[in-house]
């Protein structure tokens, strides 16, 4: 049973039932998509979080049309795919390796000579994939994010240089622990152009900051400055999350 808090926040009983919400939404807007386009592009976030989604998706995988799906990712980690530490590897395993979704749909984050070439090829990748004019940001149609205990989405960490990027589609960028691998992430524009927005956060661990970002007034915070140009964004968590939240009624 979900309780609606606003708008924007959605709060769950658990991650279970957040991925039959995603899996329900992903199934009702690549429909659209499709219908619209001819295709529908969605950008898959890294980390822990997602991946009993992505189960959930091989589950039911029969309902999606993977031959017109393109599947991008938000952010990478500068090491080769066979990496523990790759979003691609993870999303591999968990969704890629089950599905029936052509190679020329999934488009991972290239691991080039160093990461700012990486992102480099990553931007050419999305504007030629995604049939982009010169300048032009990509509309996807669904971003899935993760939000870290600090706030980031992506690899968009807060207080970092990179949340003023208005020009790049991709950029190379570092985690304040410089003691973590070096990451490419899409940059604000992609993520403002699209047309949905999930943001997923579960557990306690994450109540802390959620309540910074739904209650506070922090515009350091990159899970707080999103801001859809025209598309929709929603916070889905679970009562975990949301579990500091003072306007958290069951
Ligand atoms: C990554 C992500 C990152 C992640 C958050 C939350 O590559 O790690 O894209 O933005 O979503 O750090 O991570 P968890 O889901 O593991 O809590």
């Amino acid at each position: 049973m979900k309780t609606r808090l606003k708008k924007n926040l959605l709060v769950f009983k658990g991650l279970d039932e957040i991925s039959v919400f995603v899996i329900e939404k992903w199934l009702e807007i690549s429909h659209n998509a499709i219908e619209k386009n001819g295709r529908f592009a969605v950008a898959l976030s890294g980390g822990k979080t997602p991946v009993p989604l992505y189960n959930k998706l091989v589950e039911l995988k029969e309902l999606f049309q993977w031959d017109k799906t393109d599947i991008f990712l938000v952010d990478e980690r500068f090491v080769d795919f066979n990496n523990s530490e790759s979003n691609f590897r993870m999303i591999k395993e968990a969704l890629l390796d089950h599905i029936d979704v052509p190679v020329e749909n999934i488009h991972p984050v290239p691991i080039e000579e160093d990461a700012e070439l990486s992102a480099v090829q990553y931007e050419k990748d999305m504007i030629s994939f995604l049939n982009l004019a010169n300048g032009g940001i990509p509309r996807l149609d669904l971003v899935l994010l993760g939000v870290g205990e600090d706030g980031h989405i992506a690899s968009l960490f807060p207080g970092t240089s990179a949340l003023n990027e208005t020009g790049k589609l991709a950029i190379a960028t570092m985690p304040p622990d410089i003691s973590k691998r070096e990451r490419i992430t899409i940059t604000l524009p992609v993520i403002n152009n699209a047309d949905n927005i999930f943001f997923i956060a579960i557990g306690t661990n994450k109540a802390i900051i959620i309540k910074e970002i739904i209650e506070g007034d922090n515009r350091l915070l990159p899970a707080a400055i999103v801001n859809p140009e025209e598309g929709k964004s929603v916070f889905l968590i679970d009562e975990g999350a949301g579990s500091l939240l003072s306007q958290y009624q069951k």
